[in-house]
Formats: structure tokens, C-alpha cells, sequence
């Protein structure tokens, strides 16, 4: 990993009137690179997301994405990085109303600049890539399951050929045996497209499998970022429950980064 950081958050502070969610952070994301952010529920993980998304604008700190400051920018800039980036939101990943079809072809319509036919081929080179029939392109949501759901909502937050994808619990809802196959699928995605992911998850085997690198967010802070080994090795409350409680001993078995130590 060399090069400008992709993402570069330092000094963040997020407040809600009392609620200082987040005080003095700083997180950064290097190119290519795979990073998940766990923290226990309520600790800020979508909170920061949405602020290097730009969808809030923080307290006090500065937030850069692909080296432009978000939140000073002016809006032209701002529109041109947006659509460097893919998410998946946390919740309401699709729109009901809309078929698979429409709803992955919304990013692309919202340009402006193409026509219908290179939609239809672009929604459907997006739907085989994360493993859907095309048949499936008319389906609403209301009648997908919730592992064709992430998805879909995966292939959405690809049609733009993102540099950079955000995925806020990629596998909250799924069983054990979807849960492994999306992972596998963003690994897989990862390295054919090779773009850098900023994942919140709360999935200990989600994590383990496919991070670089692991950050941890506790005491409104990030409180530790390094491999899988190193977050182990760093003494806190929340790294103690988490990693090294008994289901969490059971996903760390399985993890290479560990074995070799
Ligand atoms: N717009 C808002 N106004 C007031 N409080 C907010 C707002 N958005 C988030 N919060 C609060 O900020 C805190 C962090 O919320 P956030 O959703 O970021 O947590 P999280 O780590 O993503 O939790 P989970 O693991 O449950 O998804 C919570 O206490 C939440 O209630
Ligand atoms: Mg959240």
C-alpha cells in the first residue's frame, strides 16, 4: 500500500446536542486497501461514514477523499468525487418501488449521459458480477431474499466503477452460509476490480476473512488501526469481549494472520 491516503479523517469531532459521538479522531484508508471498522452498537461507525460521505458536516475536524477537503470543496468538486465512490447503506439498501433493473440503473441514469441500451448492458454485466440470474432484473425487492438484497444493493454501488466502496454491514441479516458467500464475493470483487473498501460490520468472521486492516472504534475515538494480529495484541474492554471471547476465538482459529504469529 503506498501512495496519498484515500481517506484521511484527522481531529473529527461529531456532536448531536449533549452526544459527542465522536472526540479527536483520526482514521485513515491507504489505496487498495480492505479496512473494517467494528465498534459496539451506537459507537459512531455509520455516524463516520456518513461524515466522509459528506452527508454531515462535522463539528470540528477535517475530512479529505482522494486528497479533496469534502466539506469546503465547492459543490461542482464535491459531485465529481461523489461518483468516485460506491455505498451500501446500512438500511433501506434498495428502493422499494423500483425493480432490480431500475434500481441498479439508477446511479447511471442520474448522469445523464447514456443511453438506454448501454444501461441494459452495463445493469446486466453488474448483475452476473455478483452472482444474480438475469431473469431476477425485473423483480421488486419486496420479493428478493435478503441475501439477493445485498446483492443487488452491491451491484448498485458498483455500476459506476468505483474507486472506492463503502459498505456499512454488508452481512447483518444473513445466515452463516450467505454471509461467507458475499464476503467471498467482495474479496473476489476486490481483487478483480481492485478498488479500496471501508467496511462497518459487526461480523467477527466477515472481518477476519477479509480485512487488511482493522479499525477499532471505542471511547468515540479510534482507538487502535493495524492488522488482525496487532488490534489482538492492543489491551482495551472492547477488543478483550470481541475478539477474545469464545466466538470470537472460534472466527480468529480459522485466521491466517494469526496462525503465522
Ligand atoms: N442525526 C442524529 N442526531 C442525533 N443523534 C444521532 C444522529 N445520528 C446518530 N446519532 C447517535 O450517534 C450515535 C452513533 O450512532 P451510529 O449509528 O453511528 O452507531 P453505529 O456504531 O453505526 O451503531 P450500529 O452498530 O448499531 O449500527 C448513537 O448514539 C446515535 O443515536
Ligand atoms: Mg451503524
Amino acid at each position: 500500500m503506498s501512495g496519498a491516503p484515500v481517506v484521511d479523517v484527522k481531529g473529527l469531532w461529531t456532536v448531536y446536542g449533549d452526544l459527542v459521538v465522536h472526540r479527536d479522531l483520526d482514521f485513515s484508508v491507504m489505496p487498495g486497501e480492505v479496512v473494517s471498522l467494528v465498534g459496539g452498537s451506537g459507537s459512531g461507525k455509520t455516524t463516520l461514514l456518513r461524515q466522509i460521505l459528506g452527508l454531515e458536516r462535522p463539528h470540528r475536524g477535517s475530512i479529505r477523499v482522494f486528497g479533496v477537503p469534502l466539506h469546503t470543496c465547492d459543490p461542482g468538486l464535491f459531485k465529481k468525487i461523489r461518483k468516485r465512490w460506491g455505498v451500501l447503506f446500512q438500511h433501506g439498501a434498495l428502493y422499494s418501488a423500483l425493480s432490480v433493473f431500475d434500481n441498479i440503473a439508477l446511479p447511471l441514469r442520474e448522469l445523464h449521459a447514456f443511453d438506454a441500451d448501454f444501461i441494459r448492458d452495463i445493469v446486466m454485466v453488474k448483475l452476473d458480477a455478483v452472482g444474480m440470474d438475469k431473469r431476477h432484473a425485473s423483480t421488486m425487492p419486496a420479493d428478493l431474499s435478503g441475501g439477493m438484497i445485498k446483492r443487488v444493493a452491491l451491484a448498485r454501488a458498483l455500476v459506476l466503477e468505483p474507486e472506492l466502496v463503502f459498505l456499512d454491514e454488508p452481512t447483518a441479516g444473513l445466515d452463516p452460509d450467505r454471509s461467507e458467500a458475499f464476503v467471498k464475493l467482495v474479496r473476489d470483487l476486490h481483487i478483480k476490480l481492485n478498488f479500496t473498501v471501508v467496511m462497518a460490520t459487526h461480523d467477527l468472521d466477515t472481518m477476519v476473512s477479509v480485512s487488511d486492516r482493522i479499525a477499532v472504534l471505542a471511547d468515540q475515538k479510534v482507538v487502535v488501526c493495524g492488522r488482525l494480529d496487532e488490534v489482538v495484541r492492543y489491551d482495551h474492554p472492547f477488543i478483550r469481549d470481541f475478539f477474545l471471547g469464545e466466538r470470537g476465538r472460534r472466527a480468529l482459529s480459522a485466521a491466517p494472520a494469526l496462525q503465522t504469529n
